[in-house]
C-alpha cells in the first residue's frame, strides 16, 4: 500500500538524518504526509462517508489540519534558515576554489564504497540497505600533484540515493540537498552496471537531475564490473567503468575527473 511505503520510507530517512538541515526535512516530508492522511485530506478514500455532513470526524480533522499547517510554516521557516547557512557554508568552501564534484546515483549505486575508495578513509557508513545516505557528505579528494609538487584537490560530495516514485512529500525536502549538485563542476553519475534494471535507474537520475536545472557535465560511472561479463562492458563516451569495492578503474577515473576539471585545479593547486 502507498501509505505504508511512505511511511517505511520516513522511518528509514529519520533514524538516517543526521544534520539540522536533514531532521527538518524528515519532520516536513512527516507533516505533510500526516496533513494528507486526515480526514478529507488527498489520498483518502471517501468513497464510503457520507456526503455533505460534516461529520465529528472530519470537525476533528480540520482542527489537526490547522495545527499541522501551523507546524509545517514553522518547519519551513527553521528550514529556510539553516539552508541559508548551507548555502553560506558551500560558498565558504567555493571561495577556495576548489572544483567542486558531487556524486549522484540511485540508492545502492555505490556512492558511499566509491566515496570511501577515492578518499581512503572509512568513516562514510556503508550498509548494503536503501538510503544509506540520508545527510550529504562532503570529502577533499586528491587528484594528483602539479609539475611544482603541488598537490592537487577537488571536493567530492556524496548526495541523497535516488529512488524510483520517491513519494511526493518528500521529494521537495529531499531535491534541496541536491542544491549542491547544480553549483557544481562536475556530476559523477554512478551506476551499478550489473543491475537488469541499470537504464532505467540511470533515467530517473538524469531526469532528476533535468528536474533541478543541472547544467553541470556528467561523467558517468558504471560500478560494479566485476559483476559484469566482460562483452558487456562496451566502451562509451563520458563513461568509466569501475568496480569501486575491489579498486578497480580508480585511477582511470581521477585522470577522467582531472582532464575535465583541470583548468580549475591548475589555479588553485597547494604545495606542502
Ligand atoms: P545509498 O546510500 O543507499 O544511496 O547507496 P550507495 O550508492 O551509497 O551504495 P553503497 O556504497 O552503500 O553500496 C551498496 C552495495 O553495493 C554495498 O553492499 C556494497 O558493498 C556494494 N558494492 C559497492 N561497490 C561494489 C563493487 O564494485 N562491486 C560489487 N560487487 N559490489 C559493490
Amino acid at each position: 500500500e502507498v501509505a505504508d511505503r511512505t511511511r517505511i520510507i520516513l522511518e528509514i530517512f529519520k533514524k538516517r538524518a543526521q544534520s539540522r538541515e536533514g531532521k527538518l526535512q524528515v519532520e516536513l516530508a512527516e507533516a505533510q504526509y500526516e496533513t494528507g492522511r486526515l480526514v478529507g485530506g488527498r489520498g483518502v478514500d471517501m468513497s464510503g462517508q457520507g456526503k455533505g455532513v460534516l461529520g465529528a470526524g472530519e470537525a476533528v480533522a480540520n482542527t489537526q489540519r490547522k495545527a499541522y499547517k501551523r507546524k509545517i510554516g514553522f518547519i519551513k521557516k527553521r528550514l529556510i534558515e539553516v539552508k541559508q547557512t548551507r548555502v553560506q557554508q558551500n560558498q565558504n568552501r567555493r571561495q577556495e576554489e576548489r572544483p567542486l564534484i558531487s556524486m549522484v546515483g540511485y540508492t545502492n549505486a555505490g556512492k558511499s564504497t566509491l566515496l570511501n575508495a577515492l578518499t581512503k578513509r572509512e568513516d562514510v557508513v556503508v550498509r548494503d540497505q536503501l538510503f544509506t545516505t540520508v545527510d550529504p557528505t562532503t570529502r577533499k579528494i586528491f587528484l594528483g600533484e602539479t609539475q611544482d609538487g603541488g598537490r592537487q584537490f577537488a571536493f567530492l560530495t556524496d548526495t541523497v540515493g535516488f529512488i524510483r516514485k520517491l513519494p511526493h512529500e518528500l521529494v521537495d525536502g529531499f531535491e534541496s540537498t541536491l542544491d549542491m549538485v547544480a553549483t557544481g563542476d562536475l556530476v559523477l553519475m554512478v551506476v551499478d552496471a550489473s543491475d537488469p534494471r541499470r537504464d532505467q535507474k540511470e533515467q530517473v537520475v538524469l531526469d532528476t537531475l533535468d528536474r533541478i536545472g543541472s547544467k553541470v557535465p556528467i561523467l558517468r560511472v558504471y560500478n560494479k564490473v566485476d559483476q559484469l561479463a566482460e562483452a558487456d562492458r562496451k566502451p562509451l563516451p563520458d563513461t568509466v567503468w569501475i568496480a569501486a569495492e575491489k579498486g578497480t578503474g580508480l585511477q582511470e577515473l581521477k585522470d577522467e575527473i582531472k582532464q575535465r576539471v583541470k583548468p580549475l585545479i591548475e589555479k588553485h593547486s597547494v604545495t606542502y
